[in-house]
């Protein structure tokens, strides 16, 4: 991606123009320009849903992270975390043991959202519906159930339509399939972002996601839209990095954001400390580059098709 001014010549102060100087003054110039912007706040609530089936390709770390980044920049933020595996709620520092109340006894005994939601320690009108480990019968329990696939999606219409200000932006963090969870996602949003990790396998897989994506847009949510994709993990300094990060661009124009996701070990340490990058190291390329996407999603809005609740 190419950021203001990225084609000067940059020194550093000895007059030496080394990769890291070039660097140090390419974050700081970035990191100004964001400073110096003030991003627009949606009308109406987004509710995005981050999925794809593949594990480990950054869904949770980009939920939490855009979340955290949106948060620090005004706007209220919910993060419904859906995943069994409740990494969410970890890495924004949300109570999560088994006896917490959680998005299971959301979806599974209509208790409503506004008791189980959690203010994240990290910003002030940053928020979390935790999961907990009775998630993991809920695919099972789901089954049986009147009006399967619309549960989270009711409850969410209700919470939001009973706030006095409610939330900009919601993000739901999916677990890596598609079952009844991730369907209950797809139902309850009206964007769906897809976080693709820059490595081989890539693309495979993404043509059965984007199906599901049909059939649920075909058949129980006309307002569903792939609206966003973020390349995660991206190593520039190897060929294969650049080239799936070519190959998602030439596939998805209009979706892939101009900002790529480093890979970054700051990024991966964060959850450990109940923190997003934002918060652990403000300062990081991780942290400026979620800060980034989070300020290009902001910016290009909701989708045109698809009216928002
Ligand atoms: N930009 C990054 N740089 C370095 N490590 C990263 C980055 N993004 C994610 N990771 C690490 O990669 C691993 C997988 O990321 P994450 O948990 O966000 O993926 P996921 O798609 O949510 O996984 P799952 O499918 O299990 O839910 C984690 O250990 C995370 O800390
Ligand atoms: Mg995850």
């Amino acid at each position: 991606m190419k950021h203001p001014g990225e084609d000067q010549q940059v020194s550093s102060p000895a007059g030496f123009d080394t990769p890291l100087a070039r660097e140090i003054s390419d974050l700081t110039r970035r990191r100004q320009a964001l400073a110096s912007e003030r991003l627009p706040q949606p009308e109406k609530t987004r509710v995005l849903t981050v999925s794809n089936q593949k594990g480990g390709v950054g869904k949770t770390t980009t939920a939490v992270n855009l979340a955290a980044a949106l948060a620090r920049q005004g706007a209220r933020v919910l993060v419904i975390d859906l995943d069994p595996q409740g990494n969410a709620s970890t890495a924004l520092g949300v109570e999560h043991r088994a006896e917490t109340r959680s998005v299971y006894d959301v979806i599974i005994n209509d208790m409503p959202l506004a008791d189980v939601v959690q203010k994240s320690p990290e910003f002030g009108a940053l928020f979390c519906v935790p999961a907990t480990i009775h998630l993991a019968g809920a695919e099972i329990e789901l089954v049986s159930l009147v009006a399967r696939e619309q549960r989270l999606r009711r409850a969410l219409d209700l919470h939001v339509r009973e706030m006095t200000d409610p939330y900009h932006y919601v993000f739901i963090d999916c677990p890596p399939s598609l079952g009844l969870l991730t369907i209950n996602a797809f139902v309850a949003a009206r964007e769906v972002l897809i976080p693709i990790q820059c490595e081989y396998y890539a693309l495979e897989g993404l043509s059965q996601l984007l199906k599901n994506i049909e059939l649920i847009e075909k058949h129980l949510n006309p307002d569903l839209a792939v609206s966003t994709i973020l390349l995660t993990m991206y190593d520039s300094r190897t060929n294969l990095a650049n080239q799936v990060a070519q190959d998602v661009r030439d596939h998805f124009p209009d979706q892939v954001l101009d900002t790529l996701i480093p890979r970054s070990v700051r990024v991966s340490e964060a959850p450990s400390y109940g923190q997003s990058v934002i918060s652990y190291d403000l300062n990081s390329a991780g942290s400026l580059s979620y800060l980034e996407a989070a300020a290009e999603i902001a910016r290009r809005g909701a989708p045109e098709t698809g009216a928002q609740q």
